[in-house]
């Protein structure tokens, strides 16, 4: 759904700065697509993310998937949140398919917020969208299928 500035909650407008401001240390030479990721975990500590591609064209890792890690390097504290930035020629840029089952094994609540973060050329916000995470993977496989 599409929401402006005023609608964030002050721990996504954290997540949306972090992710523009981390948006920049992506490696995409390749695409040249660059995205920055932030996830808030239960604790409130804040860990971000950017894609890192290579040169063999297949080892890139995934913005969200380098948050999720990094938080889970920091605490075993669940996500609560999480924003990513892009400029992309998308109405509102989506998080991939492997992303989203990433986010789906650490996330506190399957309703928690996906803040997509369009980006204008001169990389101001251009348009902001936040989605319930389970609108974008619904019936999801995860921890619990398998008793954990
Ligand atoms: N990318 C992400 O970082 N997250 C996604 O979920 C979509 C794609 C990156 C991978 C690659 O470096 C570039 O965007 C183009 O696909
Ligand atoms: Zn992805």
């Amino acid at each position: 759904m599409l929401i402006r500035e005023s609608d964030l909650t002050p721990i996504e407008r954290r997540l949306v700065d972090e992710a523009m401001r981390i948006r920049p240390r992506a490696y995409a030479v390749y695409s040249n697509y660059r995205v920055g990721a932030a996830v808030a975990d239960a604790n409130g500590g804040i860990h971000v993310g950017a894609n890192m591609e290579g040169a063999d064209y297949t080892l890139t890792v995934h913005a969200e998937q380098h948050a999720m890690n990094a938080m889970r390097l920091a605490t075993d504290a669940k996500a609560v949140a999480l924003a990513f930035a892009v400029e992309s020629p998308a109405e509102s840029p989506s998080p991939c398919g492997v992303c989203r089952q990433r986010i789906r094994e650490f996330a506190a609540d399957l309703k928690m917020p996906i803040v997509a973060v369009s980006l204008a050329p001169d990389l101001t916000i251009a348009r902001l969208h936040r989605y319930a995470f389970d609108y974008l993977l619904p019936h999801s496989f995860g921890p619990e299928n398998l008793g954990k």
